[in-house]
């Protein structure tokens, strides 16, 4: 059986194919880019754009379960009626889905009306479909890298927020057991890291990982609106100080369901960094 991973190449992408050839499976892998995939070579690797439906076919022949990643604002969230459809046609019977749900926002929510249009398309598909609405990834921090490698610091504001990030290697592994085992059909799960970490702490743990002290330096919400002006657009900027809300909260939600479905507990952040140290020398 050959297994169909989207977003093949990308952060939790290349965990599911790297455990999935563990598992012994057959994989084939979907990019835009196949020239620049580097994904192991034991690979087959299919170019395919979500964009261009109809290029699939090739990607999907012969395939009975497969992996969807959702692209924000872009991709599955406006083609995904046609590629599910596709998928259906083609022999598909299970789907594992990577997406974005945030069960506090309402349906016609500008940040959530795509992603719930998605979620009803795979839910009347027929197919064994398991969500996989992950909390913050642990690898949002690799974009504290630069300036970890070129002064040892992070400038950002909050570094009293506190979230339970999960390390991208447990959402593959929900994934690879939704997709192998029997019993994950018609079921969602919300990975999240198992402990809460607080921003600065988790700038101090990259700093042990890497064998050097790295410095939070804290922003106020006016200065990182100066430091990001020419970095973010102002909505996300605007969302990310909104943030600001939720310091030193000791009650982030912390979800069983890495353990409870792969039957080991999530990666601590400490874990996550030295897996990535060489991203921060
Ligand atoms: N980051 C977070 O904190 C967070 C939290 C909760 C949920 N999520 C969800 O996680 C998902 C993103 O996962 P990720 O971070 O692992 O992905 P990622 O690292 O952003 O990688 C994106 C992947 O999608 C592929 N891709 C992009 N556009 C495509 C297109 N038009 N056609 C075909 N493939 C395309 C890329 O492949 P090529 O470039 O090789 O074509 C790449 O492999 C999203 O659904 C997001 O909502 C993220």
């Amino acid at each position: 059986m050959t297994i169909l991973v989207t977003g093949a190449t990308g952060t939790v992408g290349r965990s599911l194919v790297r455990q999935l050839l563990q598992a012994g499976q057959q994989v084939r892998a979907l990019t835009r880019s196949p020239e620049r995939a580097a994904l192991p070579p034991e690979v087959e690797t299919v170019k395919g754009d979500f964009n261009d439906p109809a290029g699939l076919a090739r990607a999907l022949r012969g395939i009975e379960r497969m992996h969807l990643v959702a692209i924000d604002g872009y991709g599955p969230l406006t083609t995904g009626a046609e590629i599910i459809e596709l998928a259906v046609q083609a022999g598909v019977r299970r789907l594992t889905h990577l997406g974005h749900n945030d069960p506090s926002a309402p349906d016609d929510d500008p940040m959530e009306a795509d992603h719930r249009a998605l979620h009803r398309v795979i839910e009347g598909s027929g197919l064994e479909w398991t969500h996989v609405f992950p909390g913050e990834f642990m690898a949002n921090t690799l974009e504290w890298a630069p300036s970890i490698k070129a002064g040892s610091e992070v400038r950002a504001p909050f570094g009293g927020w506190t979230n339970a990030m999960v390390h991208e290697a447990d959402i593959a592994a929900v994934l690879k057991v939704a997709l192998l085992e029997e019993g994950h059909a018609g079921h969602t799960y919300w990975p999240t890291g198992p402990e809460p970490v607080r921003r600065a702490d988790a700038v101090r743990l990259i700093g042990e990982a890497i064998g050097r002290p790295v410095r939070f330096v804290e922003l106020t919400p006016e200065q990182a609106r100066e430091e990001w002006r020419d970095v973010y657009p102002p909505e996300v900027i605007e969302w990310f100080l909104q943030l600001g809300d939720y310091l030193d909260d000791a009650d982030v939600p912390i979800s069983p369901d890495v353990e409870k479905v792969t039957g080991a507990p999530g990666h601590t952040f400490a874990q996550w960094a030295a897996d990535h140290a060489a991203d921060f020398r």
